[in-house]
């Protein structure tokens, strides 16, 4: 088979490693692509928001699939693209129409799905600069703190959690302004859910499902899960406290009734749905619904997969996801990422990276952002073109093994300002 995939992040390193490894794989394209994907994959220029250049692609290279790894793409309708191509329609396709991307795309359509099925979710009210007034009573209504969340895409940054009712109503006013432009024009207000989080992935064809190794990720910048939010510091999977009865929840309660909602909403969704869960005292809650993989969890998650992903893809693409079973190695994968200093506010780019000949075998590097450079003597360097710049990741037997291991690796791998967070993992002892 040939396979194009649509990306360029860490998330898209991890899906082609894995992809590239399928007996039934004849040539694999990214698009864009970055270095890291260049040694598995022929890297493909373009931008996949011009779905013409992503067609001319499929075409030229006689693909026989499409994997997409970022959610833009699908809410902004490539699979409906696809679908209405007479040249196109019979390419194999992962990843949900415009309808099914909605459940990313508006945090409101993903809760009235929620309400709709019966999953549970933190209660809610959908506010517009209509009925603010109502907002603001559902908000006195609740105990701090209190989540407001922009309704649209707004690049991770859409969700705020406020401490005083005051803080709450301004940020409201904010957000209905134009905060977020369109995204935050509606905006979710929600009940706080405390608990532990978690990242849950499923593979459908729209009828039946096959989950994946969940996981765990790190999003605030500091140790200790203090500072700004970044894009994921790191990640873990297993997670030791996602044992076989909570997990027996998150499928009963959660996994089955959303696939099943979207065959009785008649969303045509074949691809990745990642949930993000919270874990309130041992039950799972949905905190939101992704279309794609997540990253960094997809840097831990696939070399987690020990049978073929492409075969599992096919078969999803296919509407025969039944047939397969996924097999799943039962170590532990632990991923850092390596940032530039600053991030994720300013930083600086194109430092040269030093140590990536140096790292074990057994390690596994997933560029993020890099990009590479001509020298003067004309050999290549590899440098920062990024914040996030490579996650580092290892297996081991146990989760102390595995941090001890990405650890001992990541040292040796050095630019200027590099950065990275010394506690990944560490909060999970406590469950073992
Ligand atoms: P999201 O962009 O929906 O992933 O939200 C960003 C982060 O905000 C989540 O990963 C949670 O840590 C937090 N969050 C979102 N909704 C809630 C909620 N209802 N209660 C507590 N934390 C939340
Ligand atoms: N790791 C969270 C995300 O990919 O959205």
């Amino acid at each position: 088979m040939n396979v194009l995939l649509i990306g360029s992040g860490g998330r898209e390193s991890a899906l082609a490693w894995k992809i590239s490894k399928s007996e039934l794989l004849d040539n694999l394209y990214c698009m864009p692509g970055n270095p890291g994907i260049s040694s598995v994959a022929t890297n493909i220029c373009g931008d996949p928001k011009d779905f013409a250049a992503v067609r001319t692609a499929v075409l030229e290279k006689n693909v026989d699939m499409v994997v997409v790894g970022p959610e833009d793409p699908l809410v902004n309708g490539l699979r409906d693209f696809f679908a209405n191509d007479s040249s196109l329609k019979d390419v194999l396709f992962i990843g949900p129409s415009a309808k099914g991307a909605r459940l990313e795309g508006s945090k409101d359509f993903a809760k009235d799905f929620m309400s709709a099925h019966g999953i549970p979710t933190a209660r809610h009210f959908t506010c517009t600069s209509s009925n603010v007034v109502e907002g603001k009573a559902f908000l006195a209504g609740m105990k701090p703190p209190y989540v407001l969340k922009a309704d649209g895409l707004a690049a991770g940054k859409g969700v705020l959690i406020m401490d005083s009712l005051d803080d709450a109503c301004k940020m409201l006013d904010e957000m209905l302004g134009g905060k977020f432009g369109n995204a935050s024009s509606r905006v979710v207000i929600e009940e706080y859910l405390d608990g532990i989080e978690l990242s849950v992935f499923v593979l459908t064809d729209g009828k039946s499902y096959m989950l994946l190794p969940e996981a765990k990720d790190y999003k605030r910048v500091g140790e200790g899960d203090k500072g700004l939010n970044t894009g994921g510091m790191g990640s873990v999977s297993p997670v030791p406290f996602a044992d076989a009865s909570f997990m027996k929840k998150v499928e009963d309660r959660i996994v089955r009734p959303t696939i099943e909602g979207f065959a009785k909403d008649g969303i045509d969704y074949t691809g990745f749905v990642f949930i993000g869960l919270m874990n309130c005292g041992g039950d799972p809650y949905v905190i939101e619904y992704n279309v794609r993989m997540g990253d960094p969890e997809t840097e831990v998650v696939m070399p987690r997969i020990a049978s073929d992903l492409l075969a599992h893809l096919k078969a999803a693409a296919e509407g025969r996801l039944a047939e397969e079973k996924i097999e799943i190695d039962g170590r532990t994968a632990l991923a850092v990422m390596l940032v530039s200093g600053g991030y994720p506010e300013s930083y600086a780019k194109g430092h040269e990276i030093d140590g990536l000949d140096s790292v074990s075998e057994d390690a596994i590097l997933f560029h993020a952002g890099t990009s590479v450079r001509r020298r003067e003597d004309g050999s290549d360097a590899v440098v920062t073109s990024g914040g996030r710049v490579m996650a580092v990741v290892t297996l081991a037997d146990t989760l102390p093994e595995a941090a001890e291991k990405t650890y001992r690796e990541i040292g040796k791998i050095s630019f200027q300002d590099a950065y990275f967070r010394h506690d990944i993992g560490s909060d999970l002892r406590k469950y073992l």
